[in-house]
């Protein structure tokens, strides 16, 4: 088959958190692009982009390599995104099998910061794992390698703000330098849409660190939603075996549990509070605030 004169852009991962904000730049009026296609999971979900006309619904499940050809078949540039797992990399494989097939010319892979670092933790390792397939294929990249996001407040912290006015996590006094995953969506599309064009291939084969403008502490970041959502919320620092049982109670399994403590290591160390000007550099414009973020997102906490 022949490819579309326009370029194609698909979008995986597209109704969570971090892609359907892709999905929403890419078909808003001020990009420029052709095709946008969103690989859906559950098709229950695609209702959301009904409201964008620009917008191919094509179904993937990295579980099912057929779907994942099927999903590719003409597609010049792609949105990577892997839900953390420990097989991942096998996921990935067949993804850069598929984008080689169809001659993908660049692939932007959301990756976790510090997934260089050595010895790194366990979704470092995992992340760049999925990296190195991606440099190894040969097919043009860039990392973004994000920090914590400001929308964790709502996916993980959100019903106990809502009906405890409290989060619980072993985090400690430890800062995180936070982002607004509206944030990674501008910079993704920034560089999907733009990588045709000479300025762009500045961000060709790099990895980004993508963070917020400033590292809060969670008691910081609790007194600011407590301002901005109009009630007191507390972050109550718990001891991990805490942590672990309520994690285990709610049927997350023994993998996630044991990488996500190992986070919460790290931040207690104060080792999640490095920021970057990359957000500015590459949009344009400062990052969004946490205060900017609990105004846009106060119906979540109510
Ligand atoms: N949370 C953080 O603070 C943070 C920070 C840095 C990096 N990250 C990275 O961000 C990624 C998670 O992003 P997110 O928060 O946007 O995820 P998310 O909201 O959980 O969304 C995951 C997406 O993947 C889809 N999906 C799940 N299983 C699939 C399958 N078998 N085949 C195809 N698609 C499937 C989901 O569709 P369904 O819902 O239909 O299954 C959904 O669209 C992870 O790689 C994580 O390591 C997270």
């Amino acid at each position: 088959m022949t490819k579309h004169d326009d370029t194609s852009i698909l979008v995986t991962g597209s109704t969570g958190t971090v892609g359907s904000e892709v999905v929403k730049q890419l078909a808003s009026p001020s990009s420029v692009h052709g095709v946008i296609k969103a690989a859906v999971h559950s098709r229950d979900k695609a209702d959301k982009f009904k409201s964008y006309n620009s917008v191919e619904i094509v179904d993937i499940d990295y579980n099912r390599s057929e779907t994942i050809a099927d999903a590719l078949e003409n597609v010049d540039k792609l949105f990577w995104l892997t839900p953390l797992a420990p097989n991942m990399t096998e996921i990935s494989s067949n993804l850069v099998k598929e984008a080689k097939k169809n001659d993908v010319r660049y692939i932007v892979k959301l990756s976790v910061m510090g997934a260089d670092a050595e010895p790194g933790t366990t979704i470092g390792r995992v992340h760049r794992q999925e990296e190195k397939i991606i440099e190894e294929s040969g097919i043009p990249y860039t990392f973004l390698r994000c920090t914590a996001f400001m929308q964790n407040f709502v996916n993980f912290f959100g019903p106990t703000i809502k009906t405890q006015n409290a989060f619980y996590i072993p985090a400690g006094d430890g800062k995180v330098s936070f982002v607004d995953v509206r944030d990674i969506a501008v910079v993704a599309t920034e560089i999907l849409t733009k990588s045709n064009a000479k300025k762009s291939q500045q961000y060709e084969n790099k990895a980004y660190a993508i963070t917020g403008e400033e590292a809060l502490s969670y008691s910081q970041a609790a007194e600011i939603l407590s301002n901005e959502i109009g009630k007191k919320i507390s972050y109550i620092d718990i001891p991990e075996e805490d942590a672990r049982k309520a994690m285990k109670e709610a049927g997350i399994d023994g993998w996630h549990v044991d990488a996500l403590m190992e986070l919460y290591r790290i931040i207690r160390a104060d080792h999640a509070s490095q920021t970057t000007a990359t957000v500015e550099e590459i949009i344009g414009r400062k990052p969004l605030s946490l205060a900017q973020f609990a105004k846009d997102y106060v119906e979540f906490f109510r």
